[in-house]
């Protein structure tokens, strides 16, 4: 990691915001080729996720009204377990010093009063001074950055802590897109923030972060994945069940894992399916990700399964070191039903039956004229309890009188001034909440993780190099472009060649500083897989030597080939050995 972090700040790929001011933890900046890297990541995704798929991406605002993540369950249940150190006073997150100091894995899944007892019992201490935390009281800490909308204070809002809400809270709306047919999803890359207790490991922790998110919507009766497409990809699972019985993850094809258990909904099955192929394309090792199922206490509040897809970042000869790249979870309808109840927007869709059905429906028609002189202000809101009371419970007007509670008040009203009556109806079909899944990836872990990945130490010709081992697809430089000198014409047909590189869409760097095996090192080390040498062979028969990053051998190609060649490596549709 350390090695990783030097690189990434000596080599532009990222590094901590405003040195010159402190620097505050928890933010990034991403330098030339991170950023180009991250643009990549997220072209890579919204290709794989949302355009092969046939969904519709948005973007939303980062900031939207407490309002919504009332509904949302946000400002009670997202919160992280906070402990502070009497003698230094940073806070630390506690499950975090736990997990650091004991044998227990996911200790997130602990209560804050099981946090405490586990500080005290094993003699917990802090990672800053070493003071004892044993009688340190365990707190819930919510996590999300609050802000004032407008001047004053009275209207409250939050920097969103998922992309996710943006996209639930206009589902009326994006319904409507979707011409209300199940199912459709909806994508958003976007920024997400997170008032993290203790940020690490650069840009895997960080309080303002980058999300790629796919809402599903869809009816669980109805609705099938293309799980064909997946079945025979063979996914690297670690079962709730595996962890308890202190097992390890085993390699399944998504078919059987769906079949047989231990994957319990297709959805699910399928986007781990996607996932693993995605990543594999992008150059993360799938020797070393697994994806880890939640334990019931750590799912989030909204969540009825979860599936965390987990990388290894630890170095050579290192223990594991597991991050988690992207969560794919079954809200179920959480979301879309507590935003109905916290709005008077439906959040449902139509589902027609295969057949008509005929059913016997209740219904109620209030004698206001009688209700109205008797109650008053309250009669509109009987009524309304009345018409609730008929879709629920029949049995309730089968008396002399029917009770229904208004105000915090049981009234009871005559059975004949209700206007209760059934019938029979024949209906096409009904308003059901849409169920939904959702994979949710981390962009900036997901970078992190290909860079970890990429990275390797070799020797060359008895020097010793730094290499990213990206692939072409992946590398912010697709192309070096160096004169063998910068004398005779070379420089001159070197930029010349750079330029009609450039000029054809490919990512291209010039270089005629120093000596060439010094700029083939500088390119190594970024990840650019090939190296162009312009040489006096080159004025003589229109030829250059191109140079593979991996094995660093070299063969002679006619400049007037080069742009189709090299877009056809990019691409994949050729491989280096083959030219
Ligand atoms: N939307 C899931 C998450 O942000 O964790």
């Amino acid at each position: 990691m350390k090695a990783l972090a030097e690189l990434a700040k000596r080599r532009g790929f990222f590094f901590q915001t405003g040195s010159a001011y402190g620097g505050v933890s928890g933010f990034y900046t991403y330098g030339p080729h991170g950023a180009t890297l991250k643009a990549t990541v997220e072209s890579a995704w919204r290709e794989r996720w949302a355009t092969r798929e046939g969904h519709d991406e948005i973007d939303a605002p980062t900031i939207m009204p407490e309002a919504v993540f009332e509904a949302s369950g946000h400002l009670d249940g997202f919160d992280d377990l906070l402990v502070e150190c009497p003698a230094c006073e940073q806070s630390h997150r506690a499950d975090h010093l736990v997990e650091g100091q004991t044998d227990i894995a996911e200790a997130e899944s602990y209560t804050a009063k099981e946090i405490e007892g586990l500080l005290a019992e094993h003699g917990i201490t802090c990672p800053s001074c070493g003071a004892p935390l044993a009688e340190e009281p365990v707190e819930q800490f919510n996590l999300m950055f609050e802000t004032a909308i407008g001047p004053g204070s009275t209207n409250r809002g939050y920097l969103r802590p998922e992309t996710a809400q943006g996209i639930f809270v206009d589902f009326p709306r994006l319904r409507e897109y979707a011409r209300g047919e199940l199912p459709f999803g909806v994508a958003q890359i976007g920024r997400a923030y997170r008032n993290e207790i203790s940020p690490r490991n650069a840009i895997v922790r960080t309080r303002e972060f980058n999300q790629a998110e796919l809402e599903l919507f869809f009816d669980p009766d109805e609705d099938e994945p293309d799980l064909e497409s997946v079945a025979d990809v063979e996914a690297p699972l670690f079962s709730a069940e595996a962890q308890t019985a202190d097992g390890e993850p085993s390699f399944q094809t998504i078919g059987a894992a769906v079949e047989s258990g231990p994957i319990a909904d297709d959805w699910v099955g399928y986007y781990v399916g996607v996932a693993t192929a995605w990543y594999d394309r992008i150059g993360i090792d799938l020797d070393r990700v697994r994806f880890r199922q939640h334990q019931a206490a750590e799912r989030a509040h909204y969540a009825r399964d979860c599936w965390d897809a987990e990388a290894d970042v630890s170095g050579p000869g290192q223990d594991p070191e597991w991050i988690e790249l992207a969560g794919i979870a079954n809200r179920g309808t959480y979301d879309l039903s507590h935003h109905e109840a916290h709005t008077d927007e439906r959040y449902r869709v139509f589902s027609e039956y295969d057949e008509p059905r005929t059913v016997e429906r209740a219904s109620v028609e209030p004698d206001m004229a009688a209700l109205g002189p008797e109650y008053g202000s309250q009669a509109a809101d009987i009524a309304a309890a009345l018409e609730d009371l008929a879709e629920t419970d029949q049995r309730a007007f089968e008396g002399e009188t029917v009770a229904v509670e208004v105000d915090g008040e049981t009234v009871e009203i005559p059975t004949e001034q209700t206007g209760f009556a059934v019938e029979e109806v024949t209906e096409r079909g009904e308003q059901i909440t849409p169920h939904v899944i959702e994979p949710s990836m981390g962009i900036d872990r997901t970078v992190y993780t290909i860079l970890v990945h990429a990275y390797d130490e070799d020797e060359i010709d008895g020097e010793e190099r730094t290499v990213l081992r990206l692939p072409p697809e992946m590398a912010p430089t697709l192309v070096g472009v160096f004169p063998l000198m910068d004398k005779d014409g070379l420089g001159e047909q070197a930029r010349n060649l750079a330029a009609d590189l450039r000029a054809v869409g490919l990512s291209v760097t010039y270089d005629d500083s120093g000596a060439i095996g010094r700029r083939y090192r500088r390119q190594d080390e970024i990840g650019t897989p090939y190296c162009i040498t312009v040489d006096y062979e080159s004025l003589d028969d229109g030829t250059v030597t191109v140079r593979d990053r991996d094995t660093t051998d070299q063969v002679r190609v006619g400049i007037d080939e080069l742009a189709a060649t090299l877009a056809a490596l990019q691409d994949g549709e050729l491989a280096f050995d083959q030219l």
